[in-house]
């Protein structure tokens, strides 16, 4: 979500666009989906989260060993030889113009329709939804969550012939209080009504759905895989910061576990067949109302005077004011406890969730891994959406061995802030308290960490102190399977001032956007040096370019956008973005709704593919493994307080995924 929208949620901060940074600096994933699908491993039974995780490794292992994709294409029997060649010029569609209808709009030959949406039951006996506010707390705790951001596909094989099979696991990124409640939000004598917050806490997090495609039509399951992850769920912190004395709580004493997961806005998945999401815009959830806050706390923005939805005048841990004798008898803590990327097994449904603190604490948005090579460490890109912040790499300290099932390579490792220079060349800047410039830097800023916990908690202190170039709000990262290179889309930056532009954000204000790529010296992505140079600079015909070398021209009506956000290449390298304007961009000038576009990275091809309802946010896009169905996010559509989208008549908006497939049966964007 981001700004704006104030009609419905004037109650809500603009919590995207919050600007804590005072200091002075300025899937090739898919493969292993397709590959996973197409393993014969026993769906079911004792054994089954192995199972899925090993076919997965033994798949990409194979697939590492196509040098290219179209050989990987042309070796996969999903594809004929015609197809693989359509699919490589994509897009091949026929662009759809822009508009504001309550609807989504296609190109002409695709369908999209609504597979499931907000409040709908988990597994075979979840409560069925109720229009108009109506599902209690615990109804939402067995339904499917808020507003869907990021999603990943799991296949599941061993199936019937002719059925595709599948977990569809999804991040609920945050709510609207007027569609969620009868008459919106009620608070008795300053506190607020007890099982609306436990409704608003179970909206959020994660949910896991066993999907089935038969006789070509994509249901679900509703299986024992069914599971919902909250903002309540148990979970283990992992990494330098278990145990630390400021994660200790009155809830872990120990400072080792943690509830739940806030905010979870773009995601990522690991090469070993687990689910990442990520924790953004976690610090409005508190409040700290003591005299002097700790900068763990004022980095990131937790509030001084009033939390965002104030549930801590029902659930005390969302105070993390000073009240007890001690950090074990209060919740000051408590904000220690999020920021984090979280593993989740999906094949497990009683698997505890993990808080990898290795990979640092600030507002993630996604998190996308590199090409994994055997015997290497992996790396994962994430970003930090907030005004000028920054985007980061990890890369493990364990290297990367398939067939080992789900594996703790995130338990430890290195993590590294981007630092663009002028010329089109990078540095990834260690922030690693045992590395001898980043010592220097802090200590000739005048700045204490006591040990690499302190850093990792400290996280945006410490890219501040490393001297990491400030971003135009990182989003979404994407891995072109063409060449590695890495792209990520920065979604626009109100308060850059035309003093503050440089080469890699290049307008200020920035109101439109634009999506920097680079490629890691020697093509290793742990490489500590890059090359980097902008794709696109978004927004209308006369104010946007799109850059690469065959191009440099203005987009034309097929490709003018905003504020792109969602980022993802499938395995035959066209890149789609997702966009997310707020406020008078969404409600009037040149790009009418939040939209879908695909680009082809080498010729600058951009063409407009969906068009959401009013209000809504597309967020959030997989494949099926066939690369026939693209599953596609719609969140908070009627946020403006439009009905009818996607129930029609009077009734309220509500997240949904889409399943998208061409009519002809053919592979998306052909
Ligand atoms: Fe939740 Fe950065 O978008
Ligand atoms: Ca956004
Ligand atoms: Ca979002
Ligand atoms: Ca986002």
């Amino acid at each position: 979500m981001t700004a704006a929208d104030t009609s419905s949620k004037s109650d809500i901060a603009d919590f995207d666009n919050e600007d804590s940074n005072r200091s002075s600096n300025r899937h090739f994933s898919d493969v292993l989906a397709v590959n996973l699908g197409r393993r014969g491993l026993l769906a079911g039974g004792a054994g089954l989260a192995l199972a899925g995780a090993l076919g997965g490794r033994e798949a990409l292992a194979s697939g590492l060993n196509n040098s290219g994709v179209a050989k990987g294409l042309l070796a996969d029997s999903h594809f004929s030889t015609a197809e693989v060649k359509s699919m490589l010029a994509r897009p091949g569609f026929a662009a759809v113009a822009i508009n504001r209808s309550n609807q989504i709009t296609v190109p002409a030959g695709y369908t999209a329709r609504v597979m499931f949406a907000w409040g709908e039951p988990i597994g075979a006996n979840g409560p069925a939804y109720l229009d108009g506010g109506l599902n209690s707390g615990a109804d939402q705790e067995q339904q499917i969550g808020m507003h869907h951001d990021g999603i990943h596909y799991f296949p599941i094989v061993n199936r019937p012939l002719r059925e595709q099979r599948g977990l569809l696991v999804m991040n609920h990124e945050y709510i609207d209080q007027p569609q969620m409640h009868r008459n919106g939000p009620t608070t008795v004598n300053g506190v607020r009504v007890a099982d609306e917050v436990r409704k608003e806490i179970a909206a959020h997090g994660v949910s896991v759905l066993e999907i089935v495609q038969r006789g070509g039509v994509w249901q679900r399951a509703f299986s024992f895989r069914d599971r919902r992850i909250t903002g309540a769920t148990p979970m283990e912190i992992t990494g330098p910061l278990r145990g630390n004395a400021k994660l200790r709580t009155t809830f872990s004493p120990t400072g080792t576990e943690a509830r739940g997961t806030l905010n979870n806005c773009g995601n990522g998945f690991t090469p070993w067949g687990t689910y990442l999401t990520c924790e953004e815009n976690w610090a409005g959830y508190f409040v700290n109302r003591d005299a002097t806050r700790p900068r763990e706390h004022t980095r990131f923005g937790v509030p001084s005077s009033a939390s965002r939805y104030g549930w801590e005048t029902v659930e005390p841990r969302f105070n993390a004011s000073t009240v007890g004798a001690n950090a074990e008898s209060d919740f000051r803590n408590e904000p220690n406890t999020f920021g984090y990327i979280v593993e989740i097994d999906p094949f497990n449904p009683t698997s505890i969730p993990k808080k990898r603190t290795a990979m640092g604490r600030f507002a993630h948005e996604g998190c996308v891994f590199a090409q994994p090579v055997v015997g290497k460490p992996v790396v994962f890109y994430s970003g930090d959406d907030s005004q000028n912040e920054y985007i980061y790499k990890f890369v493990t300290r364990g290297v990367y061995v398939p067939f080992l099932g789900v594996v703790d390579l995130l338990e430890s490792g290195t993590l590294y802030v981007a630092k663009f220079d002028d010329n089109g060349s990078g540095t990834w800047l260690a922030l690693d308290v045992n590395d001898a410039a980043f010592r220097a830097r802090a200590t000739a800023a005048n700045v204490v960490f006591a040990d690499q916990a302190d850093v990792l908690l400290n996280t945006r202190l410490a890219a501040d102190v490393a001297g990491a170039t400030k971003m135009d709000r990182p989003e979404w990262g994407a891995i072109d399977p063409a060449n590695g290179e890495v792209y990520f889309t920065l979604t626009n930056n109100s308060s850059r001032t035309a003093a503050q532009v440089a080469p890699a954000n290049p307008r200020g204000p920035n109101p439109f956007g634009h999506i920097i790529r680079w490629r890691e010296t020697g093509n290793d992505p742990a490489a500590t040096s890059f090359t980097w140079n902008l794709f696109v600079l978004s927004g209308p015909q006369d104010n946007s370019r799109i850059l690469p070398a065959t191009q440099n021209r203005p987009l034309n009506a097929d490709g003018i956008h905003a504020s792109p956000d969602g980022l993802w290449f499938d395995r035959a390298g066209l890149l789609w973005i997702q966009t997310d304007m707020s406020g008078s961009q969404l409600a009037t000038g040149p790009f009418g709704n939040n939209a879908m576009l695909a680009a082809n990275p080498v010729t600058g091809d951009i063409r407009r593919f969906l068009i959401g309802p009013v209000g809504c946010e597309v967020t959030g896009i997989i494949y099926s493994g066939d690369m026939r169905t693209a599953f596609v996010n719609i969140q908070h559509p009627g946020e403006d307080g439009t009905l009818g989208w996607p129930d029609g008549g009077s009734t309220r908006g509500r997240s949904a995924t889409v399943v998208v497939t061409k009519d002809d049966g053919g592979v998306i964007g052909t």
